[in-house]
């Protein structure tokens, strides 16, 4: 039996971190086992290239930023993510492809089809059955990130104007894919914030 693919989304700064942690321990308390995973990551070489697309130092041309985000894509697909989907598993991950449309296809400003594109091959059929955006306006995520980032990473240090394209290029792609993406919009009480989005997973079958 197929198992079930969980994506996280939202822009930075906006409680995605903690509302993963208070997903796990949920599940944990349920019995209900899941894999949770992230990208850029979830395998040593998606790890490694992951270092060379947040480094600081390096200046990294938008196409070359988003193939590598491709390349770390593949190997995570190709290890992690269909072998335990395919095993029956429930994978939760820490972004995925629609960081890509966000970041790279709007905020990069390389255009929705081109990221669409050099994605087509990558992702094949693993595409996530729901998709939880955290819907939370840029402005005040971004101030909140800026104070609690002490060293940023390449995609940190963009200004304000890069988040907010980064946030409508978000809100873009869940009115294009309303059925799998699920916006929850945060609560200033993170325990509001994750029953809302446990109600949204029971909703969707994804968990119990
Ligand atoms: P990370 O520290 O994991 O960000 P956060 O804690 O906010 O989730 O760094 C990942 C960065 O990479 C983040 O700025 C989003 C960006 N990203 C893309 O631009 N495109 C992508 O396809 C993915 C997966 C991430």
């Amino acid at each position: 039996m197929r198992g079930k693919f969980v994506t996280l989304e939202g822009c930075e700064g906006v409680g995605k971190s903690t509302q993963l942690n208070m997903l796990k321990n949920y599940l944990e308390t349920t019995r209900q086992p899941a894999v949770f995973t992230r990208e850029p990551g979830g395998t040593p070489e998606a790890e490694a290239i992951r270092k060379i697309i947040l480094d600081i130092d390096l200046s990294v041309s938008a196409r070359v930023e988003a193939l590598l985000f491709v390349a770390a894509r593949v190997s995570h697909i190709e290890n992690l993510l269909l072998p335990s989907i395919n095993e029956g598993k429930l994978v939760i991950s820490d972004r995925y492809i629609d960081s890509s449309f966000a970041y790279q296809g709007f905020a990069r400003e390389l255009g929705l089809d081109y990221v669409k594109e050099i994605n087509k091959y990558a992702i094949e059929n693993c595409l996530p059955d729901c998709t939880v955006f955290i819907d939370m306006d840029p402005e005040f995520s971004w101030r909140r990130q800026k104070g609690s980032v002490v060293s940023g990473d390449r995609m940190e240090k963009e200004s304000i104007s890069f988040h907010k394209k980064v946030y409508l290029g978000y809100d873009a792609v869940a009115k294009l894919y309303p059925e799998r993406i699920i916006r929850i919009v945060p609560d200033i009480d993170k325990t509001v914030t994750h029953n809302r989005i446990i109600q949204a997973l029971k909703s969707k079958g994804m968990i119990q």
